[in-house]
C-alpha cells in the first residue's frame, strides 16, 4: 500500500530516512512524500515524519459515512494543495459536517488556524487514534486520512525527564537519534547498535525503544555513569556500556550497525574567526579519522555507519564541514547515496545555531 508522509522541519533529511526504510519513495515537493509499505508504518519510529496518512477512495464524504460512527465525530481538514487557505479548509470541513447531518450523524469540526491542522491539534484531539476522530487530508484532487501523528509529549518526556543530563555536551534530540538509527537501514529485531560516543545515551535509548540492543562506549567514565542511570530509568531492553576511546577501543562483537553523534567541539554563540575555525577543525578532524579507521578494522562488510559530525556556520552564510568524506573510501567505506537527498541537504541545524550537524551515511566495504 502507498502511504503519505508529511515531513518534518528538514524535509530532505526526512526523505533520506524514508528511503532507508521503504521502497518507492516519491517526493511531491514541499514537505510531502509517498512511499510503499506492506505493513502499516509506525509514526513513533520515524524521527523525520510528523504525520502519516493513507489514501481514501471515493472522497471524504463516502469515507466518513462508511465509518458508521454512532457518537459525535470529531473531524478536521488539512489541505496541502497549492493555494490552500485556512478559510477553504474550514469550509471543506463544515461541508463534511453537513453531509454527515443528512445521514443522521453529528460531528464537531476543528478550527483551522491555517490550511493544515498543526501536529499539536491532531495529537490532542486524537485524530487517527480513536474511532470517529479523523484528520482528512487533501492534496489537489487526492484525499487521505491521517493514521498517525508525532507524539509530542512522548518526545518531550524522553528528552527532558531523563535523570542524568549533561549540559556541557548538549543533548541530542531524540528525533535526530531516531533518524540516525533509521539511516542505518532496516535492522533485524535485537540487532546491536553501537554508539562509540554514547554520551548520556540518547542513541542507545532510541535504539532500545525501536527493539534493538544498545551498546555504548565513551571516553568519559563519568558520562558512561550518566548513560547507565538513564538506561536504567528507561527500564526496558538490553544494553551494554564500556569506557573507551573510540580511536583505539576494541569492541565486543556482534556489531550490526554504528550510529552516533560525535564530539561537536566547543559550544559557540558567534561564528568563529578563520584562525579559530582552523584550529578547531585541526583538533577535531583526527578524532573522526582515527575512529573511522578503528571501526573499519572491526566491522563486517556491509555494516552501516551513520554519524552526525559538527559543521560550523560561517560569516559568508556557508557551513564549514569536516570533509571527512574525502577520506572514507581509503578507510574502507562506501558513501550511501539517495535519490531525493544530496550530501549538501544532510545538514541538521536550527536558525541562529553556529554548530550544526552534518549527517554522513557509510557502509563498510
Ligand atoms: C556530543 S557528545 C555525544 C552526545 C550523545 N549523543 C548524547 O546524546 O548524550 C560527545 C561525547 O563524546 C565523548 N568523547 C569525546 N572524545 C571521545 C573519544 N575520543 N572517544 C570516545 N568518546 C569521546 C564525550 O565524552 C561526549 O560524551
Amino acid at each position: 500500500m502507498r502511504y503519505l508522509a508529511i515531513l518534518g522541519r528538514l524535509p530532505k533529511i526526512s526523505l533520506a530516512e524514508l528511503e532507508s526504510l521503504y521502497k518507492g519513495v516519491r517526493y511531491l515537493g514541499g514537505n510531502l512524500a509517498t512511499f510503499e509499505s506492506s505493513a502499516k508504518p509506525e509514526i513513533d519510529r520515524l524521527g523525520g515524519t510528523v504525520k502519516l496518512a493513507e489514501p481514501i477512495k471515493g472522497g471524504p464524504e463516502k469515507f466518513l459515512i462508511e465509518q458508521n460512527y454512532t457518537s459525535k465525530y470529531i473531524i478536521g481538514v488539512s489541505d496541502y494543495s497549492k493555494g490552500a487557505s485556512a478559510r477553504k479548509s474550514q469550509a471543506l470541513a463544515l461541508k463534511l459536517k453537513r453531509v454527515l447531518k443528512k445521514y443522521g450523524m453529528s460531528a464537531r469540526v476543528l478550527d483551522n488556524k491555517s490550511a493544515e491542522l498543526s501536529t499539536a491539534t491532531v495529537y490532542h484531539n486524537q485524530l487517527g487514534e480513536k474511532p470517529g476522530h479523523y484528520e482528512l487530508i487533501k492534496i489537489n484532487n487526492d484525499w487521505y486520512v491521517g493514521i498517525g501523528v508525532q507524539n509530542i509529549n512522548a518526545y518531550r518526556d524522553r528528552d527532558q525527564n531523563r535523570p542524568a543530563r549533561d549540559a556541557k555536551n548538549g543533548m541530542l534530540p531524540p528525533k535526530l537519534a531516531q533518524i540516525l538509527i533509521n539511516l542505518c537501514g532496516p535492522l533485524k529485531s535485537g540487532a546491536t547498535v553501537l554508539d562509540p560516543f554514547c554520551g548520556t545515551g540518547v542513541v542507545l535509548q532510541e535504539a532500545i525503544l525501536m527493539g534493538r540492543r544498545g551498546y555504548g562506549t565513551d571516553a568519559s567514565e563519568r558520562i558512561v555513569g550518566f548513560a547507565k542511570k538513564n538506561l536504567e530509568w528507561l527500564g526496558k531492553g538490553e544494553f551494554k556500556l564500556d569506557v573507551g576511546d573510540a580511536q583505539d577501543f576494541k569492541w565486543e562483537q556482534p556489531i550490526d550497525a554504528v550510529a552516533f553523534e560525535g564530539y561537536l567541539g566547543p559550544p559557540m554563540s558567534q561564528p568563529p574567526a578563520d584562525i579559530k575555525m582552523k584550529s578547531v577543525v585541526a583538533d577535531i578532524y583526527p578524532l573522526y579519522y582515527h575512529t573511522l579507521r578503528n571501526l573499519s578494522s572491526q566491522l563486517e562488510s556491509g555494516t552501516p555507519v551513520v554519524m552526525a559530525l559538527p559543521a560550523w556556520f560561517r560569516p559568508d552564510g556557508h557551513y564549514r564541514r569536516l570533509n571527512i568524506l574525502d577520506e572514507v573510501d581509503k578507510l574502507g567505506y562506501n558513501v550511501i547515496k539517495y535519490t531525493n537527498t544530496s550530501q549538501e541537504d544532510l545538514l541538521y541545524f536550527r536558525d541562529g545555531q553556529v554548530v550544526a550537524r552534518e549527517i554522513i551515511v557509510l557502509r563498510k566495504k
